[in-house]
């Protein structure tokens, strides 16, 4: 099969276009990244210290149409075969913004519609990794999903077969960065300015691992998002830089046990981090000498395809196609893997 795919993502707070070859079969899926349009709106919620759904349906409607045309007049005439745009997990004013734009384009271009979901996108991205381009051996895996929203746990046997193995059971790894980042004072999004002053800090202070010792594979990261915001409050005068290298520490440690604890019993050969956290050097670099050291190898996409975008919901559509999954062109906020 091949498909010259457009997808759309606006679930959260990045409007992104993308346009997608797919070739190849389930066993061995193939993907030429034509172009990746992404409007951040970074700038518009930054006053607010988080997304605004009202104020990303407006800023999605009102970029839509400027990537598309964007993409059109460099690639004129545009012929897809078909539109991918993600249905959940998400915003919902924010996902509608993108179903109804897919919908009239689909109308016009006379093209099929398809549902992806959010969360397949990210865990499917390690499919653009370099290193599983070079040796697309990968299973049985370990897919971890670090996002905003999730903190996942999967056991895939193939690209067809995974299940889930845990889940966070309150914040996700994401929400707890950008909480601790809220807690620390440091602007939105959270996640990459706690990694930027952790740089700068020393693992001082000994903060929880929650669940870390539970022979489960769930997770749970409100708890310690408090105790760096009680930590504070008791030593109002502690270096900040030293809070968020021990968080990141902590929160790092937590999921690379739990990873590896993972990798062993099941015999994983891969561990396929994704989702926006996937982005944190510190996390790769030390899931990737963790995994090494059993014998497993870390496959994570380019950071630009760690945090939403629209090539990772193309990834997802064909896979989901390849397997003849359909999603509803429904918005749905809690659409699972
Ligand atoms: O996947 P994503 O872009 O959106 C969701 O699906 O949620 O993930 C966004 C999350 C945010 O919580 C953000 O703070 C976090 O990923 N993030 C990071 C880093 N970059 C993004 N967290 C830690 N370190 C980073 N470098
Ligand atoms: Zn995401």
């Amino acid at each position: 099969m091949k498909k010259l795919i457009l997808a759309i993502e606006t679930s959260c707070d990045e409007t992104s276009i993308a346009l997608v070859e797919a070739t190849g079969t389930i066993k061995e899926p193939k993907f030429k990244i034509v172009e990746n349009l992404v409007a951040s709106q970074i700038k518009i919620h930054r006053p607010f210290g988080g997304v605004v759904p009202n104020l990303a349906k407006r800023e999605h409607i009102k970029n839509l149409p400027i990537l598309y045309k964007k993409l059109s007049a460099k690639y004129y005439p545009l012929k897809p075969d078909l539109i991918a745009v993600t249905a959940g997990p998400g915003l919902e004013p924010a996902l509608w913004a993108g179903i109804e734009f897919a919908k009239i384009l689909g109308k016009e271009l006379k093209i099929p519609v398809l549902g992806a979901n959010h969360l397949e996108g990210h865990l499917y991205s390690f499919l653009l990794a370099k290193s599983y381009i070079l040796n697309p051996k990968p299973f049985p895996a370990i897919g971890l999903i670090v996002s905003g929203g999730h903190t996942t746990l999967l056991l895939l046997k193939d690209l067809k077969t995974r299940k889930k193995l845990g889940e966070t059971r309150d914040d996700a790894v994401g929400e707890a960065f950008d909480k601790v980042a809220r807690i620390l004072e440091l602007p939105y999004p959270g996640g990459p300015e706690v990694e930027k002053i952790a740089k700068k800090g020393k693992v001082s202070i000994e903060f929880p691992r929650p669940m870390i010792h539970q022979k489960n594979y769930d997770f749970s990261f409100s708890g310690l998002k408090t105790s760096v915001l009680y930590y504070l409050r008791d030593n109002p005068e502690a270096n900040k830089a030293n809070i968020a290298a021990s968080f990141q520490k902590a929160a790092i440690d937590v999921l690379t046990t739990k990873t590896m604890r993972a990798i062993k019993e099941y015999g994983a050969k891969s561990v396929l981090l994704s989702g926006g956290v996937a982005a944190n050097k510190a996390l790769r670099k030390e899931l990737e000498k963790n995994a090494k050291k059993i014998g497993a190898k870390l496959l994570v996409a380019d950071f630009a395809y760690n945090t939403d975008n629209a090539v990772m919901i193309a990834v997802g559509a064909y896979i989901n196609l390849l397997g003849k999954k359909k999603y509803p062109l429904i918005a749905k906020g809690d659409m699972n893997v």
